[in-house]
């Protein structure tokens, strides 16, 4: 084999079901070699690594590797070591995980925002009262990060009535979207938010940002009488001591929390028993591998046919 005909597949994805992953690959693609790590006979023939959080040392051991393919869209997985081979990484781009995250999202803004955790306790309670509820079109939402997955978040928000505005690190304005740019504009975007959102991925720049100094930034005359939080990027952006600090002290008033510091979150944390606080394992936006699967082998084998591969991650942005 040479190192441009390499074409078999490997799946690494410890604590996935890689049974389900591989069939779904040979049900896209029967003709190609498809392995499962550990248990790969040739290692020269692979090609391809569809992965998450692969072993350490793994990936440089396929001499003819010619793009790894992150199972998950965020990458940090994959960034934050020096063991990966210099081929291509590409993540998951694809609207059923897109989808899933717009849901996800959309639900815990109207959690707060129609305040149903309080109504949760008046009908535990048996208790009839109304509570006040301000128009969509009164709350702002401010979503950070501005990628694939916050511009599906923003526009479905946007349809709904709410003020969306959206933060990201480059150039150029998000149609439909007001965009604040980078580190600059970041206060100015804070100040006018109600609902902070971050669809961030973990980089070097985002490690423990959502942090108080951040929270006591954003808008504290809005409608909400306070502050949101929700985050469905990586929990290594947030400070959970901070987050439980600002809702003690009213600097936050809610939170969403689908990712945390450490996965899956001590059962000591002090989030889990709080009223304010809603809190997902990781789920907000599930790889699939129905699609995803026919959606990577669609790209490998247009790759062999000589496309270019797309949503490959820039190494030294980390995402
Ligand atoms: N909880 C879940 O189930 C789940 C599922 C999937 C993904 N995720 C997370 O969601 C993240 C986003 O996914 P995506 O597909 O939307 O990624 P993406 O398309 O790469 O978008 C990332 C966005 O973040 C912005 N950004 C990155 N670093 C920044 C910085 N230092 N300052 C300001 N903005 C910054 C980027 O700015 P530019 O536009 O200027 O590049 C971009 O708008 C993933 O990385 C992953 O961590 C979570």
């Amino acid at each position: 084999l040479t190192q441009t005909s390499a074409s078999a597949i490997v799946i690494s994805a410890e604590g996935w079901d890689t049974e389900a992953w591989s069939a779904r690959v040979r049900a896209a693609d029967p003709q190609r070699p498809v392995f499962v790590a550990p248990d790969v006979p040739d290692r020269a023939a692979v090609g391809y690594a569809l992965v998450w959080k692969p072993p350490a040392g793994m990936l440089a051991t396929f001499p003819n590797l010619r793009a790894i393919f992150s199972l998950g869209a965020g990458v940090d997985h994959l960034v934050f070591r020096d063991d990966l081979p210099a081929v291509p990484i590409v993540r998951v781009v694809n609207p059923d995980l897109t989808q899933r995250m717009t849901e996800w999202v959309t639900l815990q803004v109207l959690m707060h925002h129609r305040r149903q955790r309080a109504y949760d306790a008046q009908q535990r309670a048996r208790r009839w009262r109304e509570l006040e509820t301000p128009a969509a079109a009164d709350i702002r939402i401010g979503i950070m990060g501005l990628g694939v997955l916050g511009r599906d978040a923003a526009a479905v928000l946007s349809r709904l009535g709410y003020q969306v505005a959206g933060w990201r690190r480059g150039q150029g304005d998000v149609a439909g979207v007001r965009t604040y740019h980078g580190e600059a504009e970041l206060d100015a975007f804070l100040g006018r938010t109600d609902i902070l959102v971050s669809l961030l991925p973990l980089t070097a720049e985002t490690r423990g940002l959502l942090a108080m100094p951040l929270f006591e930034k954003l808008a504290h005359d809005g409608a909400l009488g306070g502050p949101v939080l929700i985050n469905a990027g990586r929990g290594g952006s947030q400070v959970e001591a901070d987050i439980v600090a600002a809702l003690e002290s009213r600097t936050l008033i809610g939170a969403s929390l689908d990712v945390f510091e450490q996965e899956p979150l001590d059962a000591a944390s002090p989030l889990w028993s709080r009223e304010d606080t809603i809190l997902t394992p990781h789920v907000a936006a599930w790889s699939d591998p129905a699609p995803l699967a026919e959606a990577i082998v669609t790209q490998i084998k247009a790759f062999e046919a000589g496309a270019p591969l797309t949503n490959t991650i820039d190494r030294a942005a980390g995402y």
